[in-house]
Protein backbone atom coordinates (compact mmCIF):
# COMPACT_ATOMS: atom_id res chain seq x y z
CA UNK A 1 0.00 0.00 0.00
CA UNK A 2 1.46 2.97 -1.19
CA UNK A 3 0.62 7.00 -0.37
CA UNK A 4 1.69 10.07 -2.91
CA UNK A 5 2.73 13.31 -1.79
CA UNK A 6 2.50 16.16 -4.28
CA UNK A 7 1.98 19.40 -5.01
CA UNK A 8 2.69 19.69 -8.70
CA UNK A 9 1.27 19.14 -11.99
CA UNK A 10 1.28 15.23 -11.33
CA UNK A 11 3.20 13.29 -13.93
CA UNK A 12 5.36 11.63 -11.55
CA UNK A 13 2.24 10.75 -9.83
CA UNK A 14 0.83 9.75 -13.43
CA UNK A 15 3.75 7.54 -13.87
CA UNK A 16 3.29 6.01 -10.71
CA UNK A 17 -0.57 5.04 -11.35
CA UNK A 18 0.41 3.57 -14.85
CA UNK A 19 2.93 1.40 -13.19
CA UNK A 20 0.50 -0.27 -10.60
CA UNK A 21 0.22 -3.78 -12.50
CA UNK A 22 3.80 -3.39 -13.88
CA UNK A 23 5.28 -3.67 -10.60
CA UNK A 24 2.67 -5.01 -8.59
CA UNK A 25 2.05 -2.59 -6.04
CA UNK A 26 -1.19 -0.22 -5.29
CA UNK A 27 -1.49 3.72 -4.92
CA UNK A 28 -4.30 3.57 -1.94
CA UNK A 29 -4.14 7.76 -1.09
CA UNK A 30 -2.53 10.64 -2.41
CA UNK A 31 -2.04 13.80 -0.37
CA UNK A 32 -2.06 17.09 -1.86
CA UNK A 33 -1.08 20.48 -0.14
CA UNK A 34 -3.12 22.71 -2.76
CA UNK A 35 -5.04 22.62 -5.49
CA UNK A 36 -3.13 21.13 -8.16
CA UNK A 37 -3.33 19.20 -11.16
CA UNK A 38 -2.12 16.13 -8.91
CA UNK A 39 -5.31 16.00 -7.13
CA UNK A 40 -7.05 16.00 -10.43
CA UNK A 41 -5.43 13.14 -11.72
CA UNK A 42 -5.65 11.18 -8.43
CA UNK A 43 -9.51 11.71 -8.77
CA UNK A 44 -9.78 10.63 -12.03
CA UNK A 45 -8.02 7.65 -11.23
CA UNK A 46 -10.19 6.90 -8.66
CA UNK A 47 -7.64 7.10 -5.96
CA UNK A 48 -9.10 8.54 -2.29
CA UNK A 49 -6.82 11.97 -1.80
CA UNK A 50 -6.47 13.65 1.05
CA UNK A 51 -6.04 17.55 0.82
CA UNK A 52 -4.69 18.46 4.19
CA UNK A 53 -1.49 20.30 5.44
CA UNK A 54 -2.10 19.03 8.86
CA UNK A 55 0.66 16.74 9.95
CA UNK A 56 -1.21 14.82 12.70
CA UNK A 57 -3.90 14.57 10.10
CA UNK A 58 -2.05 13.40 7.59
CA UNK A 59 -0.15 10.81 9.82
CA UNK A 60 -4.04 9.46 11.34
CA UNK A 61 -5.12 8.83 7.60
CA UNK A 62 -1.92 6.99 6.46
CA UNK A 63 -2.03 4.60 9.63
CA UNK A 64 -5.75 4.00 8.62
CA UNK A 65 -5.09 3.29 5.55
CA UNK A 66 -2.14 0.47 6.04
CA UNK A 67 0.26 2.81 3.84
CA UNK A 68 3.48 0.51 3.93
CA UNK A 69 5.67 3.03 2.01
CA UNK A 70 5.07 7.22 1.59
CA UNK A 71 6.76 8.72 -2.25
CA UNK A 72 7.20 12.87 -1.90
CA UNK A 73 6.17 13.00 -6.20
CA UNK A 74 7.00 16.91 -6.24
CA UNK A 75 5.74 17.97 -3.35
CA UNK A 76 6.87 20.91 -1.78
CA UNK A 77 6.77 21.45 1.43
CA UNK A 78 9.02 20.78 4.40
CA UNK A 79 7.86 17.43 6.42
CA UNK A 80 8.18 17.89 10.37
CA UNK A 81 11.21 16.36 12.11
CA UNK A 82 9.13 13.66 13.89
CA UNK A 83 7.39 12.85 10.89
CA UNK A 84 10.37 12.20 9.20
CA UNK A 85 11.22 9.87 12.82
CA UNK A 86 8.04 8.71 12.91
CA UNK A 87 7.90 6.91 9.27
CA UNK A 88 11.79 6.99 9.05
CA UNK A 89 12.61 4.23 5.82
CA UNK A 90 9.03 4.44 4.71
CA UNK A 91 9.45 8.19 3.10
CA UNK A 92 11.72 8.40 -0.30
CA UNK A 93 11.54 11.28 -2.86
CA UNK A 94 12.72 11.96 -6.37
CA UNK A 95 14.72 14.81 -7.30
CA UNK A 96 15.62 15.42 -10.38
CA UNK A 97 19.73 15.72 -9.98
CA UNK A 98 21.99 13.19 -9.21
CA UNK A 99 22.60 13.74 -5.36
CA UNK A 100 24.59 14.97 -3.57
CA UNK A 101 25.08 17.34 -6.47
CA UNK A 102 22.42 20.38 -6.34
CA UNK A 103 20.07 19.46 -3.60
CA UNK A 104 19.17 21.18 -0.49
CA UNK A 105 16.84 23.98 0.61
CA UNK A 106 15.72 26.18 -2.69
CA UNK A 107 16.87 23.45 -5.02
CA UNK A 108 13.77 22.06 -6.88
CA UNK A 109 12.20 22.00 -10.11
CA UNK A 110 13.67 23.90 -12.49
CA UNK A 111 16.22 26.03 -10.41
CA UNK A 112 17.84 22.37 -10.04
CA UNK A 113 18.17 21.96 -13.62
CA UNK A 114 19.06 25.63 -13.99
CA UNK A 115 22.10 25.50 -11.83
CA UNK A 116 23.18 21.98 -13.40
CA UNK A 117 23.58 23.96 -16.71
CA UNK A 118 25.26 27.06 -15.02
CA UNK A 119 28.14 24.69 -12.61
CA UNK A 120 28.64 23.42 -16.83
CA UNK A 121 28.52 19.81 -15.83
CA UNK A 122 28.27 17.24 -18.75
CA UNK A 123 25.78 14.47 -16.96
CA UNK A 124 23.05 15.15 -14.70
CA UNK A 125 20.05 12.71 -13.74
CA UNK A 126 17.73 12.05 -11.04
CA UNK A 127 17.72 10.28 -7.40
CA UNK A 128 15.64 8.65 -5.37
CA UNK A 129 16.52 8.60 -1.74
CA UNK A 130 15.01 7.94 1.63
CA UNK A 131 14.01 11.22 3.43
CA UNK A 132 15.19 12.82 6.51
CA UNK A 133 14.60 15.45 7.97
CA UNK A 134 17.79 17.11 6.72
CA UNK A 135 16.12 18.34 3.53
CA UNK A 136 17.35 16.27 -0.12
CA UNK A 137 20.28 14.01 3.08
CA UNK A 138 18.54 10.68 3.62
CA UNK A 139 20.01 7.62 2.03
CA UNK A 140 20.57 7.01 -1.64
CA UNK A 141 18.59 4.18 -2.95
CA UNK A 142 19.37 4.46 -6.84
CA UNK A 143 20.29 7.16 -9.48
CA UNK A 144 19.55 7.51 -13.23
CA UNK A 145 22.27 9.18 -15.21
CA UNK A 146 21.54 10.91 -18.81
CA UNK A 147 23.64 13.08 -20.17
CA UNK A 148 24.04 16.99 -20.33
CA UNK A 149 23.67 18.46 -24.32
CA UNK A 150 26.16 21.72 -25.49
CA UNK A 151 23.11 23.43 -26.28
CA UNK A 152 20.51 22.15 -23.33
CA UNK A 153 18.28 24.66 -21.96
CA UNK A 154 16.65 24.34 -18.59
CA UNK A 155 13.38 22.93 -19.99
CA UNK A 156 15.34 20.51 -22.39
CA UNK A 157 17.63 18.90 -19.73
CA UNK A 158 14.20 18.73 -17.63
CA UNK A 159 12.30 16.80 -19.82
CA UNK A 160 15.04 14.31 -19.60
CA UNK A 161 15.62 14.29 -16.34
CA UNK A 162 11.82 13.76 -16.22
CA UNK A 163 11.99 10.94 -18.64
CA UNK A 164 14.44 9.08 -16.41
CA UNK A 165 12.51 9.77 -13.16
CA UNK A 166 9.36 8.00 -15.22
CA UNK A 167 11.41 4.80 -15.67
CA UNK A 168 13.49 4.61 -12.08
CA UNK A 169 10.95 5.87 -9.64
CA UNK A 170 8.35 2.76 -10.17
CA UNK A 171 11.05 0.64 -10.45
CA UNK A 172 12.59 1.17 -7.35
CA UNK A 173 9.10 2.00 -5.78
CA UNK A 174 8.22 -2.11 -6.65
CA UNK A 175 11.53 -3.31 -5.66
CA UNK A 176 11.08 -1.71 -2.24
CA UNK A 177 7.78 -3.04 -1.55
CA UNK A 178 8.12 -6.03 -2.36
CA UNK A 179 10.87 -6.09 0.14
CA UNK A 180 9.11 -5.03 3.14
C1 LIG B 1 9.84 16.23 -10.63
O1 LIG B 1 10.74 16.46 -11.67
C2 LIG B 1 10.60 15.99 -9.35
O2 LIG B 1 11.85 15.42 -9.55
C3 LIG B 1 10.76 17.37 -8.82
O3 LIG B 1 9.56 18.01 -9.12
C4 LIG B 1 9.03 17.46 -10.34
C5 LIG B 1 7.56 17.16 -10.10
O4 LIG B 1 6.85 17.14 -11.29
N1 LIG B 1 11.02 17.32 -7.43
C6 LIG B 1 11.88 18.13 -6.80
O5 LIG B 1 12.47 19.04 -7.35
C7 LIG B 1 12.05 17.85 -5.32
N2 LIG B 1 13.17 18.55 -4.78
P1 LIG B 1 5.34 16.63 -11.30
O6 LIG B 1 4.51 17.53 -10.40
O7 LIG B 1 4.90 16.74 -12.73
O8 LIG B 1 5.33 15.22 -10.81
Amino acid sequence: MLAVFASGTGTTLQALMDNQERYNYQVSLVVVNRACQAKERADKEGIITLFSKDWQEIDLQLTGHNIQLIVLAGFLAIIPQWFCEKWDKKIVNIHPSLLPKFGGKGMYGMHVHEAVLAAGEQQSGCTVHYVSAEVDGGAIIAQSIVPVMGDDTPDSLAQRVQLAEKILLPQVIGELLCNT
